[in-house]
């Protein structure tokens, strides 16, 4: 090899293919943010079409261990020079950059073997997060955060046994609040594969979904996950369920498990919004989770149903932690006929957590596609913040005491 840094040279050694002077100036800018992590060898500004031996002889000479490739300018071209690059093995790595809103680019990039995508115009957080990934797969020395032991996530599955409990609700507002308190990685799943709507309670329009990343896992590092993955404006990260509804015959039980077990190490905190059902894509979920949340509404048909679950829930069980299901009363309101200790009694176990009825904040959050909990006022707002606190530990002050205390904590 020529003057190749070595592996273990401290950084990563990068080069920049574009023609575009602004994400040039963006990426150099990320990247020398980053300096003591990263060192730009080699920018090409010439179009594709014009890249000669001469520039070949230039990457070839530094060996980067990234090459950043912006596909815009000529997307065809541009992947069969990414695909060049990797088959002539002039860089272990290519990440790409196209218009976000290509997601027939992206996935063209992916199959081309592209490590990253990154949307363009750049978004400086989207583009540090990329960075990190990469540092961490280069697994450099120094700092190296490559071998710092991570904890695996925190997993809290919502499950309810009747559709309009509140579960979808209940499980974004919650994902939002943890990020919102902690600023640790959150993430929340829909895993309703056939009518999930966590996306339209965020306001957002997924291009990927759930399903996709099932069928791309075989090949899914970081880098792959992050393109599947959508950031909402309040920080909290999706994996939606699909657009069209997707069958969940088609998804094996072992797959929902190993994607868990990889998420789990990439972020803090992960919410499900389980579907109603419990078939083998929802047992999964449960058995892979820390903590199931099984919400109730105080009306006969739900408090039925999650009697009916409960058993199945159990055999599910956590040696040593009794307490990993809890049951969470939504939509408590003095008036209800069915009171807290005749759900008490009926599920013969206490009620963890209530949320209280508060349909217009809810119903306006919906609609809005602005969870409630970014708006501070409502009691719905109020009472899913209480709860975050008990799982994540961050102190808010709102209402005193209650069953939760300590028994999320950190302390699994
Ligand atoms: N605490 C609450 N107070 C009043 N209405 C609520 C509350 N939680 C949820 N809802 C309403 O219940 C309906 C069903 O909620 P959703 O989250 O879609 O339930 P699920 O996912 O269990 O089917 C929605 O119209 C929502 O606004
Ligand atoms: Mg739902």
């Amino acid at each position: 090899m020529p003057s190749s840094p070595s592996p273990d040279a401290g950084f990563v050694s990068a080069a920049i293919v574009s023609t575009d002077a602004t994400f040039h100036q963006g990426l150099t800018q990320s990247l020398n943010g980053k300096a003591e992590r990263f060192r730009i060898d080699v920018c090409i500004t010439e179009p594709f079409t014009a890249i000669a031996d001469l520039h070949l002889d230039r990457l070839r000479e530094a060996a980067p261990d990234v090459i950043f490739v912006d596909l815009e300018s000529d997307p065809q071209v541009g992947l069969k020079f990414a695909e060049y690059l990797l088959e002539s093995k002039l860089t272990r790595s290519v990440v790409a950059a196209g218009p976000a809103d290509s997601p027939d680019l992206l996935l063209s990039a992916m199959r081309a073997g592209v490590v990253e995508f990154i949307p363009k115009p750049l978004d400086i957080e989207q583009v540090r997060g990329t960075l990190d990934r990469i540092w961490k797969r280069a697994g450099k020395s120094g700092a190296a955060p490559a071998t710092e032991e991570k904890r695996a996530g925190q997993t809290l599955c919502v499950f309810s046994g009747k559709g309009g409990s509140g579960s979808t609700t209940f499980a974004v507002n919650l994902a939002v609040e943890i990020h919102r308190t902690t600023r640790q990685r959150t993430l929340l799943v829909d895993l309703d594969l056939e009518l999930g709507d966590t996306a339209l309670l965020l306001g957002m329009e997924p291009r990927f979904s759930f399903v996709d990343l099932i069928r791309n896992f075989h090949r899914v590092d970081a880098g792959l996950l992050a393109s599947y993955i959508e950031r909402h404006s309040s920080g909290v990260e999706l994996l939606a369920a699909p657009l069209k509804p997707a069958g969940f015959e088609d998804v094996e039980p072992e797959q929902v498990a190993q994607i868990f077990a990889f998420l789990k190490q990439h972020y803090d905190y992960i919410v499900v919004d389980a579907p109603k059902s419990l078939n083998s894509v929802t047992r999964a979920a449960i058995q892979v989770a820390d903590n199931v949340l099984l919400l109730v509404t105080p009306d006969l048909p739900s408090v039925r149903n999650a009697a009916r679950c409960l058993p199945l829930l159990d055999q599910l069980e956590r040696p040593g932690r009794p307490d990993w299901i809890q049951v969470v009363a939504n939509r408590i309101s003095p008036r209800q006929l069915i009171s807290l200790g005749d759900i008490r009694k009926t599920l013969n176990r206490d009620v963890g957590a209530t949320l209280r009825n508060d349909y217009q904040s809810t119903m306006d959050a919906i609609n809005e596609g602005r969870p409630a909990v970014l708006d501070r006022n409502s009691i719905f707002a109020k009472d899913v913040r209480e709860m975050a606190s008990r799982i994540t530990g961050v102190q808010v002050a709102d209402r005193d005491g209650g069953f939760l205390s300590g028994l999320f904590g950190r302390s699994r």
